[in-house]
This record gives structure tokens, sequence and C-alpha cells, in this order.
């Protein structure tokens, strides 16, 4: 979708939260069947980090954001978290993370799995586009407490973390020039984890998939916001693995030094591991005014998520 609406937005604001336990792939080498080479060399995870609460980093990453931007939580209209790891079923974390934060207006989760957070970008630019004028936009995780740590095919994969973002309306298009979600229900058995449960994933058929959806969603985006893979200055793709992202930017033609990867220290965050990887390029100067950024996630549903946006908006002062 190109996206054409009167009042778009941009980012004036982004944080990041990271639980303090560090657990490495010798922590794992020491007590399951696996090595610190395997996991190396098949993942591209060196360490990722256990413990918080969904809420507890949500609130860190977005009092960051909110700082970052200059405003409080009184001056936000609505709270939009992407988390498949709610602290509670009832009720959503957002709710905590609005009461912590005193904003004002409306809160809800999202569930897109590893797509959560380009969903709620999208659906952010929406409710900016129905009036609303400032959103904080979180991806927040705790996935160790959903996998089975004595399980060496999940148990080294996932980890806990958050993300977000400020999004402020601004007259015109914005910062986003084109989306794609999408969701194939027929293959959510590939990733699930029952209510109460652990993580069960077909890894290989997830990884082939996904590489193929991230590449038609990347194309579709591009397309539809009329530029080639030549056109961007930064992919920010879903940390899941190091060789489903090589593929797929193999294929779409963008080098690695021009993608933001964070997985060797986080693992796979899903709904917070694209922005932890878009904050952490900011950070280190990656993204320049003017830059197309494409943003591409996967996850269970089996959902996918592209979006590209145009840095118009903040950043570090040496960069602006
Ligand atoms: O956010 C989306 C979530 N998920 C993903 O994106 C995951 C996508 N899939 C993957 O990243 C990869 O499929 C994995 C990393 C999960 C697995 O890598 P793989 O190269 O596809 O390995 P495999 O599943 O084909 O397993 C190869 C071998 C098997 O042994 P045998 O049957 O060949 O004897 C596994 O039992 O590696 C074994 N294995 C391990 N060995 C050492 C699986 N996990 C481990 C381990 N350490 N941790």
């Amino acid at each position: 979708m190109t996206t054409s609406t009167a009042l778009g937005a941009t980012i004036t604001g982004w944080g990041t939260a990271l639980p303090d336990i560090v657990v490495t792939n010798a922590d794992f080498e020491a007590r399951l069947d696996t090595t610190d080479e395997w996991i190396t060399e098949r993942t591209g995870i060196r360490e990722r980090r256990h413990g918080g609460t969904t809420a507890s980093l949500a609130v860190e990453a977005g009092r960051k954001a909110l700082e970052m931007a200059g405003l409080t939580g009184a001056d936000i209209d609505f709270i939009l978290l992407a988390t498949t790891t709610p602290d509670y079923q009832i009720p959503s974390t957002a709710s905590q993370v609005q009461e912590e934060l005193e904003i004002n207006g409306g809160a809800c989760d999202i569930n897109a799995a590893c797509s959560g957070f380009v969903y709620g970008l999208v659906q952010a630019h929406g409710l900016i586009a129905m009036g609303l004028k400032r959103i904080l936009l979180v991806g927040a995780e705790t996935l160790a407490k959903v996998t089975d740590q004595e399980d060496r095919n999940t148990a080294i994969l996932f980890g806990n973390g958050a993300g977000a973002v400020v999004l402020e309306a601004v007259e015109g298009q914005g910062q986003l020039l084109s989306f794609d979600l999408g969701s194939d229900g027929t293959a959510r058995e590939l990733l699930d984890a029952p209510i109460g449960g652990y993580i069960n994933m077909v890894g290989k058929e997830v990884f082939r998939k996904a590489v193929t959806v991230m590449v038609d969603s990347a194309r579709t985006s591009l397309s539809d916001a009329h530029l080639t893979s030549d056109d961007l200055a930064l992919v920010v793709p879903h940390q899941a693995n190091i060789r489903i992202i090589e593929a797929a930017c193999s294929r779409l033609d963008v080098p690695m030094d021009r993608v933001a990867v964070v997985l060797d220290r986080t693992g796979n965050t899903s709904s917070a591991s694209i922005p932890l990887a878009l904050v952490d390029a900011i950070e280190h100067g990656r993204v320049k005014r003017d830059d197309n950024v494409l943003l591409v996630g996967f996850g269970a549903g089996m959902s996918w998520a592209s979006a590209i946006i145009r840095w118009t908006g903040r950043l570090p002062e040496e960069n602006a």
C-alpha cells in the first residue's frame, strides 16, 4: 500500500531496554547438548537476555522515548504495545504501561508475533490519520518465559527486550512511504505456543518460508514506493537468524553493510527485534536525513510485514 493521507507521522523519540541477565552460548553449552560453534554458525546469536517483565521493559523503553521527544505521558493520545508475551491474559500489558507512564487516551496490545512492531507502526499512522496527535508504540517481549530452557531447538534462540518510538502527527505524508502487511493462517502450526505452554517450532520450514515472505513483502513495499533496493540506505530486518537475514538481503541485492543486525547480542526478541535493531542503527549514526529505511519482518501466524520510511524525523544531533 502507498500511504496517502493529509496527516502523516514522524518519529520524534526512541528508546530500548534489555534486562540484566546475560545468557551466553557457553551457558547453554554447559547444560545442553549444544556448542557455541553450532549456535553461532547456525544462527549468528552469541548471547540473549533473560529477566524483567514485559511491562517493566516496555516502561523503560517507553520512558526513554518520551524523554527524547521532550514529552510526558500526559501528552500521548494512545499507547500501542506489540507483544506475544503479555504479563497477564487480561488485561493488556499496554494498560499497565499506561498507568506507569501516566499516559492519556487508549491502550491496547497487538499480537502479530515478530511482525508486531511494523503492524503497530502502520496502525499508529492510521490513528494519526484519524486525528490523534501523539502515539507511543512499543515492541516488548519476555520470550524466555515461554521457551523450554531444556529444549536446545528453541532455548538458544529467544530472548527478552523492548524498543519504543514516539510518533507525532505532521501535515502531509510524513515518514511512511509504503507498507505491506500479510498473514497466512494455514501456516500457523509451524510456530505456536499454547496458553500456559512453551514454543513449538518447525524451524526448517519457518526458515524457508521466512526468506520467501520477507523478500516478497519487501519487493511489494519497494514497488509501491517507486523505489529499488539501490535506493535503500538501511534495511532493518526481524532478528531471528543471521542466515535468514543474509539469504533475504542477498535476494534483494542489499549488501550486509546496509543491514542492521543486533541478534548476536539479543537473540530473537520477536516484536522487540526491529525497534532494537533500528535504534541501534540510529545511535551508531547509520541513519541520515532523507534516508530510505526498509523495516521487514515475519513471524508466527504466519505473519509478515514491511514498511519503508523516509527519515525526515529526528536524528541524533551529529547526523541531523
Ligand atoms: O521469529 C521467527 C521464529 N523462528 C525462526 O525464524 C526460526 C527459523 N529457523 C531457524 O532459524 C533454524 O531452522 C534453526 C536455527 C532453528 C535450526 O537450524 P537448522 O540449520 O535448520 O538446523 P536443523 O533444524 O535442520 O537441525 C540440524 C541438526 C539436527 O540434528 P540431526 O537431525 O541432523 O542429527 C538438530 O537436532 O542440528 C541439531 N540441532 C542442534 N545441534 C546443536 C538443533 N538444535 C541444535 C543445537 N545445538 N542447539
